[in-house]
């Protein structure tokens, strides 16, 4: 685990092109997953990692050369919740799910929101994304609100997740950075 460099950025944005045709097959549009831009991904991505804008940190899991999985954190701007933190992002290789990756990963970004001084944090997910909320639950988090997401023209119910204690969340996942 390691924070993202910018040589990673083309990696980073074919690691999430991969991901998101994985996982979103069935609810987001096809048309929209076919067309994306990994390119261009990769672009928005450099630039992010460059700037840390809006305070996006972005953290990669490695395995040798190759990037298998990225997280995003960064402040909650969902303002009617009361969470300082949002865990913006987190993708693996499908190759690399259900290996203990994505856990090590939400430990490592909570422990560096720690670090910024931020104690608790929020996960959104399509309510339709149902691995990725099985996952969520398992960390021990709770729901804490609803609302939609368009992607690709369509409005997509989405669920925010809260963990409201990430000092307990890292002591319980029992894995440091
Ligand atoms: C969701 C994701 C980040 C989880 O990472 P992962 O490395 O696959 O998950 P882990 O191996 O750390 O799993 C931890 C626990 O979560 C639960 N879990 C994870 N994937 C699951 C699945 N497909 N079905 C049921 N439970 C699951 C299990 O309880 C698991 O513990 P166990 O393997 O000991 O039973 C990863 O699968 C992924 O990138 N998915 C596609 C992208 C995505 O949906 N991102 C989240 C949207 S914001």
């Amino acid at each position: 685990m390691r924070h993202a460099r910018i040589e990673d950025a083309d990696e980073i944005a074919r690691v999430r092109a991969e991901s998101w045709r994985a996982a979103y097959r069935g609810i987001v549009p096809d048309d929209y997953l076919d067309a994306i831009d990994v390119s261009e991904w990769a672009q928005r991505q450099r630039r992010n990692i460059e700037s840390q804008s809006a305070g996006i940190v972005s953290l990669v899991a490695d395995d040798g050369d190759l990037i298998v999985g990225w997280v995003a954190l960064g402040p909650n701007w969902m303002t009617d919740l009361p969470y300082a933190g949002e865990l913006c992002a987190i993708y693996l290789r499908p190759s690399h799910w259900r290996r203990g990756i994505g856990k090590h990963l939400m430990t490592a970004a909570a422990q560096s929101l720690i670090e910024r001084g931020v104690n608790s944090m929020i996960l959104r997910v399509l309510t339709e994304n149902r691995p990725a909320r099985r996952y969520c639950e398992s960390l021990g988090d709770s729901l804490v609100s609803e609302h939609t997401y368009t992607i690709g023209g369509v409005s997509l119910p989405e669920i925010a997740y809260g963990w409201p204690d990430l000092p307990d969340l890292t002591a319980r996942a029992g894995v440091s950075e």
